[in-house]
């Protein structure tokens, strides 16, 4: 855990426990109930987190609508290598930080550039950005690397069992790897709700130590 610094993280999981297909079809497979839900926790952050994929895949803008207060909008990637023509780019919201952990390969106008690893990144948020809460909409890679360091405290699953991808590359919300996860993580159950309507349950896991 970062000192201070809460970090969650909201993702939808398929019956398979799969956050997508194989060929990464963009989020929209899950329902109204299920966004509404997103939207909710988006408002309560200070900055939100996304790795490139996710970005790109899901056409994301990163804002709170109708709302004066817009989180951070940050953005990781090993290089930076965008291009360009984003949708966070064009639409107005909150800074936009992009982590490039292994080199910066071109500085994009508008957005504050770091480099260096995720975790010095959270903490320069918490410290130099009075960011208190880091929420994280995916994809499976950065939920990775942020389960490895440990630092989530708060867990939100949409259990969407109506759908089922299958195949060994269709990512979980650890990503695709075939690696050994470092050590395992223990949560528990705090929330849970279901909508018969979507034929999905919302539930709200809280790290365990
Ligand atoms: N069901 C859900 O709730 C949910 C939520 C989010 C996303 N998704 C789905 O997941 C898929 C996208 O996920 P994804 O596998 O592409 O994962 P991702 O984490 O969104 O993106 C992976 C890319 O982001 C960068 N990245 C992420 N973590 C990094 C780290 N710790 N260090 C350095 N770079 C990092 C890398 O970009 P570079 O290649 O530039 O280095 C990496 O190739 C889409 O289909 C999306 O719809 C589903």
């Amino acid at each position: 855990m970062i000192h201070g610094l809460n970090v969650t993280a909201n993702f939808a999981i398929s019956g398979d426990g799969k956050i997508s297909s194989s060929d990464h079809r963009p989020s929209g497979w899950t329902s109204e109930h299920d966004h509404a839900r997103l939207i909710e926790l988006r408002k309560n952050a200070d900055a939100i987190i996304v790795g490139k994929g996710t970005l790109q895949s899901d056409h994301m803008s990163l804002t709170v609508q109708q709302s004066a207060r817009q989180p951070l909008r940050c953005v990781v990637s090993r290089r930076g290598n965008l291009h360009g023509d984003e949708k966070i780019f064009s639409t107005p919201g909150g800074p936009i930080h992009l982590l490039c952990t292994e080199s910066i390969d071109h500085r994009w106008e508008g957005c504050a550039m770091h480099e260096g690893s995720l975790e010095k990144f959270l903490r320069t948020l918490h410290h130099d950005h009075h960011v208190n809460h880091v929420h994280c909409e995916g994809g499976g890679v950065l939920m990775r690397e942020l389960l490895e360091i440990d630092c989530v405290n708060l867990l939100y699953l949409t259990w969407a069992a109506h759908t089922l991808f299958g195949g060994e590359n269709a990512p979980t919300i650890l990503g695709n790897h075939v690696n050994v996860f470092p050590a395992t993580r223990h949560f528990a159950l705090i929330d849970h709700s279901a909508s018969p309507d979507s034929g999905e349950i919302f539930l709200t896991y809280s790290r365990q130590s």
